[in-house]
């Protein structure tokens, strides 16, 4: 087991590349399933949960091989149809193989994900897609068992626009017969890319980066080759790591346009933030200024920030801030142990209520989930002393390098080996 030992109190200053985004990959390689064929996917970050996808592809059948940020897929052999629960259980987006498993052989087992560290988090909006899609869908044994000779097109509303079930459902629609309409759909950049792959591989879609999506089912389709997008909660990440240490960053390979909502925070706060068409530069505030956020579903604030900015206000030398969680009404098991870095925050259902001013110290802290393990790395680069951060693992489902990359800004941060977990 590792941690993280950091030395907080330098300022991140330089340059560095922002990996492909973890987000994109995982909608990416399941949609490999769909045909037949090898698949060379670049950009495609190094990090725990795209192993954890290439070892659940490969117990399907197909061969995954990822060379430093090249995954090579093969799915000529997959002929499994069964997902078990062990890769299923840590990973929810491993629930996204269900459509292709399922528009590629006309039936799918696929062990229901579970919980995750924060509370529960349904997957009945995959499962109801797949029955308006005319598949006979049943629980067994914590399973979700789907058949249907032929995937018939329709039309799904989702009431909540989620990213999984938009498309897991888009996915399965390619190989259906008509046409199928989703509203509500998910306007991630993560769906539209793997919308844009889909098309790439002989699939008819339109409305792509709209919440209307229009998808006219094909026979088959082709295996391509393509580029993972740059992940915008990684960006947002340093971006926010930056402006809580007093920094200035360069940040590279990025897609400012993703991030609209984030700079507009960052710029409220004080920061200044200059962008390119792949690069944003910020220079933090002298003076961290309080500034609420509400999460919502993109273009808004993504839920996967929400964290982090709450470290960057416990952070600030003064002011009252507020930010609300509406996606995951629940998310804040990061609070307590942002409390022991001497954070002032009080939740009161799906609001945290910050006080700044107090300045942080080092403390030991445990990461219950990604994000929050994030949030406590900002709060740790940013705090008087040394913190150590246990069960990284969390950390690096979905940060490439984290540790070379703060080095390379200029932090004090070692990764150590530890009996605690
Ligand atoms: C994806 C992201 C995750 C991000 C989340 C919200 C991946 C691999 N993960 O997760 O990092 O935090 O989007 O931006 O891309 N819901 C239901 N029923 C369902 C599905 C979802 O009620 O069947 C609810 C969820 O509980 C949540 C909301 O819909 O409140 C949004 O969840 P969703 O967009 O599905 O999140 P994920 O796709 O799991």
């Amino acid at each position: 087991m590792d941690k993280l030992v950091i030395q907080g109190g330098n300022k991140l200053c330089g340059r560095i590349k922002v990996s492909g985004a973890k987000n994109g990959s995982l909608a990416l390689m399941p949609a490999t399933i769909l045909s037949p064929g090898t698949y060379h996917l670049t950009n495609t970050p190094n990090l725990r949960d795209v192993w954890t996808m290439s070892r659940l592809m490969t117990a399907l059948g197909a061969f995954c091989e990822l060379n430093g940020n090249d995954l090579f897929i093969d799915t000529r052999e997959l002929n499994s149809t069964e997902a078990p629960y062990e890769h299923v259980k840590n990973m929810r987006a491993s629930f996204y193989v269900l459509g292709p498993l399922l528009a590629r052989f006309g039936e799918a087992r696929v062990s229901l994900p579970g919980g995750c560290a924060w509370g529960p988090r349904p997957v009945d909006l995959h499962i109801k897609g797949m029955e308006r899609l005319g598949a006979d869908v049943k629980l067994e044994n914590g399973y979700v068992v789907a058949k249907a000779k032929q995937l018939t097109g329709t039309k799904i509303h989702l009431d909540i626009s989620s990213v999984g079930a938009t498309g897991n459902i888009l996915m399965a629609a390619t190989l259906a017969k008509g046409t199928t309409l989703i509203s509500n759909a998910a306007t991630e950049p993560e769906i539209t890319a793997l919308a844009r792959m889909l098309v790439k591989m002989g699939a008819k879609i339109d409305g792509i980066g709209t919440a209307i999506l229009e998808i006219e089912g094909v026979t088959n389709l082709k295996p391509v080759d393509e580029t993972t997008i740059p992940d915008r909660i990684e960006a947002a990440t340093y971006l926010i790591a930056t402006a809580a240490t007093g920094g200035k960053i360069d940040l590279e390979n990025v897609n400012p346009y993703h991030l609209t909502s984030v700079i507009a925070k960052l710029e409220e706060c004080g920061c200044e933030v200059d962008v390119n068409s792949d690069s944003i530069f910020l220079k933090a505030a002298e003076k961290i200024l309080p500034t609420d956020i509400t999460t919502a579903v993109y273009p808004g604030i993504p839920t996967d920030i929400q964290p982090q900015w709450t470290a960057l206000m416990a952070a600030a030398s003064e002011g009252n801030s507020k930010v609300i969680d509406v996606v995951y009404t629940d998310r804040f098991k990061h609070i307590p142990e942002l409390m022991r870095l001497g954070a002032d925050i009080d939740v009161i259902d799906n609001s945290a209520f910050i006080k700044a001013g107090k300045k942080l110290t080092g403390a030991t802290v445990m990461a219950s989930d990604l994000r929050a393990g994030a949030a406590l790395v900002v709060a740790a680069l940013a705090a008087e002393g040394t913190s150590e951060i246990l069960r990284v693992y969390h950390i690096d489902r979905g940060y490439e390098s984290i540790e070379n990359k703060l080095t390379a800004l200029g932090a004090n941060i070692k990764r150590v080996k530890t009996e605690l977990i």
